[in-house]
């Protein structure tokens, strides 16, 4: 079997990746480990960057998007009982999208099989070969049987534990990490949303998010501790220290109900370099993770996904490999930026374990300062919408 590329990994990078060069005539096949249901039913990111918007255009599957997607022209920051506002049509001309990662996922699926593209689900033992010469090819079990792909290029869309990433030789690679002693508690929530807006909110209890993915569907984040299990957490106990989390207005128009997903996320930063080896390309998670405070894990993979296709589509279309052979470079250089952020905005509102007085009065001062002066402002509404690629 031959295809242009191959991409490992059915998820938002790899399928966006998959149906961007779908439509300029450049084949490419999906391997994905899980079922397609499997990947629908992971709970994660819920705000879009324009420029993810953007690509889901190019890439003909933005309709839903348009027509269900919350667009939210700034956020809530909260920090005791006091709260603000950072407007981000106004400080940079652009808002976000709300709109979860599954349906992202869910549009994509449904363009490619719409489209006749080829994903092969429930594929084992992936395995990239020969990725440094001009002759690469993959290989997988799929239902007990050996398959082999040679392609032109592989496409390493296939997560933080994926086996794209450790194709690279350890004597090329280079990976820098920081953990984060605590962890988010996530449930969903038939309600309707406690704001129009996310509230980000720094308590003395720690951290929470008040998020949303439609008018009677609410996502409640709550800082928690690692050693934590969903199960240990029952509705009323999240509700309850959600409640103690954000200003009493807010707490007092909070809805509750049932959790229909509870599940906790550890925090991690993480990003290997280089982002390419020879034939092989790694895109969104299976090169960097951010901890989610800011929204930028999607957000990241999408401008990975911007390179490589323009890239690819260069290579294809113009016979020249400028756009590949800049491809680390220019996707290292936003996704370090990113990194920044999220880290910082992490920082700026969680509470770590081993905090002083002192590290707790930097940390309102600089809520304060945010509130305070625009410059700030625009510095932090150009991050969180995104920055250009
Ligand atoms: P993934 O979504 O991880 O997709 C990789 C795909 O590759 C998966 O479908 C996987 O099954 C498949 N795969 C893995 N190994 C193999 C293999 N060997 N062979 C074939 N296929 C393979 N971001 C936010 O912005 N906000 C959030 O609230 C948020 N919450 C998150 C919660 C969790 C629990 C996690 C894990 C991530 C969260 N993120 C969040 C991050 C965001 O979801 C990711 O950045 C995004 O999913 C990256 O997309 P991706 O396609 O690069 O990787
Ligand atoms: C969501 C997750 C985030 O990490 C974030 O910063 C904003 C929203 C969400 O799941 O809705």
């Amino acid at each position: 079997m031959r295809s242009q590329v191959v991409i490992v990994g059915g998820g938002p990078s790899g399928l966006l990746l998959g149906q961007l060069l779908h439509r300029r005539g450049i084949d490419a096949v999906v391997l994905e480990r899980k079922t397609r249901d499997y990947v629908l039913g992971r709970i994660r990111a819920g705000v879009l960057e324009t420029g993810l918007v953007r690509l889901m255009e190019e890439a003909g599957v933005a309709d839903r998007l348009h027509a269900e997607g919350f667009v939210h022209a700034g956020t809530q920051i909260a920090y005791g009982e006091d709260m603000f506002h950072v407007d981000f049509q106004d400080l940079t001309g652009s808002p976000v999208v709300v709109y979860g990662q599954t349906e992202v996922t869910r549009d994509l699926y449904d363009a490619r099989e719409k489209a006749g593209a080829r994903t092969e689900f429930q594929v084992d033992h992936v395995e990239i070969h020969d990725a440094d010469s001009d002759k690469p090819y993959v290989t997988y079990e799929q239902g007990g049987k050996a398959q082999r792909i040679d392609c032109d290029f592989v496409a390493g869309c296939d997560g933080f534990h994926g086996v794209s990433r450790k194709t690279i030789p350890l004597s090329v690679r280079r990976e820098y990490e920081k953990l984060y002693p605590f962890g988010w508690l996530g449930i969903l929530s038939e309600t309707p949303p406690v704001n129009d807006e996310l509230i980000y909110s720094s308590s003395d209890r720690g951290f929470a998010l008040c998020s949303m993915r439609n008018e009677n569907l609410s996502r409640y984040y709550i800082q928690c501790s690692l050693s934590d299990h969903p199960e240990d957490w029952t509705d009323t106990a999240f509700w309850a220290e959600l409640r103690r989390r954000v200003p009493a207005e807010v707490a007092d128009r909070l809805v509750t109900g049932p959790s229909i997903e509870k599940s906790i996320a550890p925090l991690r930063s993480f990003v290997t370099e280089p982002m390419r080896w020879g034939r092989l390309f790694l895109c969104g998670d299976a090169a960097h993770i951010v901890p989610p405070t800011g929204a930028k894990g999607l957000n990241t993979a999408a401008s990975d996904v911007h390179y490589l296709y323009h890239g690819l589509v260069q290579y294809y279309e113009q016979n020249s490999p400028e756009g590949i052979d800049g491809y680390s470079q220019k996707a290292l250089a936003r996704i370090w930026k990113a990194e920044r952020f999220s880290w910082w905005f992490s920082s700026l509102l969680h509470r770590y374990p081993d905090q002083s007085e002192f590290d707790l009065k930097m940390q309102r001062a600089d809520i304060a300062f945010l509130r305070e002066n625009e410059a700030q402002q625009r510095a932090f509404a150009e991050n969180y919408v995104g920055l250009p690629y």
